[in-house]
């Protein structure tokens, strides 16, 4: 059994994936060819957004975003705790400090009351001095296991404070709120191709979405190491943070089967959560929501994870736990000056929470065989 069944994917599109790489084989444009546009086209269509930006990997994505704001030393961005290190890392790379927030214990997603409290009164947790508000630049939420943040609260904060929002839909593609797609939600939105992403391609890749025309300019040119006119016209310190033509063209053949399979993830979860319901507790999918399904995560009501685990795992079932430390607990955060019990509700979530085996082409025996091994209940 795999945690992440990639290859049931492949089999069914298998034809059109090596279609798709062979034609990349005959014309050679393998920087920046023609299925990098189409897909950019293909998916602000899909999203609703005026500008999409592929790029080299989700990380980048962020780093790109930051850049474009010219965040660097002296500045503050609020985040989660919550999250994979990309998150708060590309913060600390340009010199400023990420500010982490707590979650809420619900969703699992930042909590906007939490962002709004540290407004009131921002401190520095490494000097214990007051954080100027001119300094706190933005917020980067993100859409954990698939699930949006709240934007609508989130976005009317930043706007009360002049900060700008970046949506971290990593593992949300495909999701939705209120009617409207995950990366497009609030100024920019990132997302990652990682393989075991929703929509994941053979190797690195991402893609940057915003309505904004000059900073899809700036985001553009920061790709290509900050060209101006052409390639050798440099006019801002950039990257070389484009995404290669043989991963756009796996991705447009798997584009074809993705709202097919963000439905399919929507069956595999709602199965799953029927059955687990009583014995743990389940991230939960507010009204006008819709999740993109990345990973399903349960947390024990009885705080036993270690004899779920090794129920699993004599079962032969793998499961993951994402993610086992918050980041302000990070030693790379440790300068930050954060300490065990300053945030609480992700503190909780990491030591209880873990992941089981999940994809849109779950098989149901495969499913209930999970279920039987987690409730003990045969009957399955
Ligand atoms: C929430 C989140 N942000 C950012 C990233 C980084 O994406 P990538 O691995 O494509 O750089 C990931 C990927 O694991 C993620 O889960």
């Amino acid at each position: 059994m795999e945690f992440i069944d990639l290859k049931a994917q492949q089999n069914l599109i298998r034809e059109k994936i090596e279609d798709n790489i062979k034609k990349v084989l005959d014309h050679g444009k393998y920087i920046m060819g023609p299925e990098v546009f189409e897909l950019e086209e293909k998916l602000s269509n899909y999203v609703g957004i005026k500008h999409a930006i592929s790029c080299s990997s989700g990380t980048d994505a962020l780093l790109m975003s930051l850049m474009a704001y010219d965040i660097g030393p002296g500045d503050y961005v609020i985040t989660t705790p919550f999250t994979f290190i990309s998150t708060a890392e590309v913060v600390a790379l340009l010199g400023a400090k990420p500010v982490f927030i707590d979650i809420d214990e619900n969703t699992y997603n930042i909590s906007p009351q939490k962002i709004r409290e540290f407004l009131n009164n921002p401190v520095d947790p490494a000097n214990g001095k007051e954080i100027n508000h001119k300094n706190i630049k933005g917020i980067i939420a993100v859409d954990i296991f698939g699930l949006p943040a709240d934007y609508e609260k989130i976005n009317n904060i930043a706007k009360e404070y002049n900060m700008f929002v970046i949506e971290d839909a990593a593992q949300s593609f495909g999701a939705e709120f209120k009617g409207r797609k995950a990366c497009s939600l609030s100024d920019i939105g990132c997302t990652s191709f990682f393989p075991s992403k929703p929509l994941g391609c053979y190797g690195d890749g991402g893609m940057i979405f915003t309505d904004n025309d000059d900073l899809a300019e700036i985001l553009r040119s920061i790709r290509v190491h900050g060209k101006g006119k052409d390639k050798y016209d440099n006019i801002r310190p950039g990257i070389n943070g484009r995404l290669d033509t043989i991963q756009a063209a796996i991705l447009l053949a798997k584009f074809e089967i993705f709202p097919e399979e963000i439905e399919k993830r929507q069956e595999v979860a709602q199965r799953y959560s029927e059955a687990l319901s009583e014995k743990f507790y389940l991230q939960e999918i507010p009204e006008g929501y819709k999740s993109a399904r990345a990973l399903y995560s349960i947390r024990p009501k009885k705080n036993n994870r270690g004899y779920y685990l090794n129920l699993l795992k004599e079962n032969n079932i793998p499961s993951a736990i994402y993610y086992p430390k918050p980041l302000h607990l990070q030693k790379a955060f440790a300068y930050l000056g954060y300490r065990q019990g300053y945030l609480v509700v992700s503190e909780e979530c990491s030591e209880n929470i873990f992941s089981i085996p999940f994809c849109p082409y779950i098989d149901k025996t495969v499913q209930y065989h999970v279920l039987r091994c987690l409730l003990n209940d045969k009957s399955l």
